[in-house]
């Protein structure tokens, strides 16, 4: 099959299209024909050596996918022609991918593989987030950070249905701006301090929820302006990895800080997760109450322009490549 190879470690030139052998689907899994995947900051890092693969996942790059059931193992709920989106430990960056049928759900009826490529890593990380760790209520609020990646559009959207408020930041107002649509309050994080503008477009309650794909940057500013028994869902790192803030703000408020990775998840998990997610989410997209987000689709031979987008943050939702 053709498949993205990289060459080495180091920047997006090292990526080019190549040759692998066909995935050999192991016990539990289905063998799927690609027709999208989507770029993820975790791609990035392991492109540039710095987040190997778990041990026996495949060291193809690529997370998630979309596309065609081709086999199926016996007593999977899905079937050979069925449309299929799922999250793998590597490899989906192919025309073929060996994926745990138990981390497949179907596709939402009418929806293209272009759009359905945007929808498994960021929306299943902002239900994963909000929802199952964050216990987002109606008449929360949530503060999304990177609100215009694609985690935040989905996250944004995933507020909206779920009833709460969103306030999104960006480090540039543009980027805070153009996630409105998806029912986000754009909040620009110029100059690295937001804690007090939270404060004040809450009346002082602050956020009951936040969801933080930033890191160590953020930590002191999320703490300050966390509301009484709010929940901190930590989620990137794009911000560094070593942080200080003020636990005894923490304590006072009652506060938790949480994370969470799909990658580190294991199937069973995953496959939790993933049932969890179809049961809210497959009739909202349905209704389009929830709708993919979708910055560029590019052929999978473009992925290294791919790569640069993303690494450069030009997008706003996903970059999709299709094989
Ligand atoms: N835990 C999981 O399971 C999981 C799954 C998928 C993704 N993620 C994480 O979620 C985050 C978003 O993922 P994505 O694929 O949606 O990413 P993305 O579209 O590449 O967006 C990441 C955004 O983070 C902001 N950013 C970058 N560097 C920053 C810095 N130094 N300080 C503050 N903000 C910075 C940028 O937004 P602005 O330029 O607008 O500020 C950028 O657009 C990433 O951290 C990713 O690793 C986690």
């Amino acid at each position: 099959m053709r498949a993205v190879i990289a060459r080495e470690a180091g920047d997006e030139s090292v990526l080019a299209i190549g040759s692998a052998p066909d995935p050999c689907p192991g016990p539990g899994e289905a063998l799927i024909r690609v027709r999208g995947t989507s770029v993820n900051r975790a791609d990035i890092l392991q492109r540039r050596g710095l987040y190997p693969p778990p041990p026996g996942a495949s060291d193809i790059l690529g997370l998630e996918a979309v596309g065609e059931v081709v086999t199926s193992p016996p007593g999977a709920a899905i079937a050979p022609g069925d449309r299929v989106m799922c999250l793998v430990s590597g490899g989906a960056y192919a025309e073929l991918l060996a994926a745990p049928a138990s981390n497949c759900i179907p596709i939402p009826a009418g929806m293209s593989f272009e759009e359905a490529a945007a929808i498994p890593e960021v929306f299943i990380t902002a239900f994963q987030g909000l929802m199952r760790l964050g216990g987002l209520q109606p008449g929360d609020t949530a503060l999304i950070h990177a609100v215009a990646s694609g985690v935040g559009t989905a996250a944004a959207q995933i507020c909206a249905a779920a009833g709460a408020r969103c306030i999104g930041t960006s480090r540039s107002p543009g980027r805070a701006a153009a996630a409105a649509p998806w029912g986000a309050e754009p909040l620009p994080v110029t100059t690295g301090e937001f804690a007090p503008s939270v404060l004040s477009m809450t009346n002082g309650h602050g956020a009951d929820v936040i969801l933080d794909l930033v890191g160590a940057r953020y930590l002191e500013d999320n703490i300050a302006c966390l509301a009484r028994h709010g929940r901190i869902v930590l989620t990137g790192l794009v911000g560094g990895r070593r942080g200080e803030a003020d636990l005894g703000t923490l304590l006072a408020r009652q506060g938790t800080i949480t994370g969470s990775t799909l990658r580190g998840s294991t199937v069973p998990e995953k496959a939790e997760i993933m049932r969890d997610f179809a049961d809210w989410a497959l009739p909202l997209f349905a209704a389009s109450t929830l709708r993919p987000v979708v910055h560029a689709v590019l052929p999978l031979a473009e992925v290294a322009e791919a790569h640069r987008i993303v690494e450069a943050d030009e997008a706003i939702g996903c970059v999709v490549l299709v094989p």
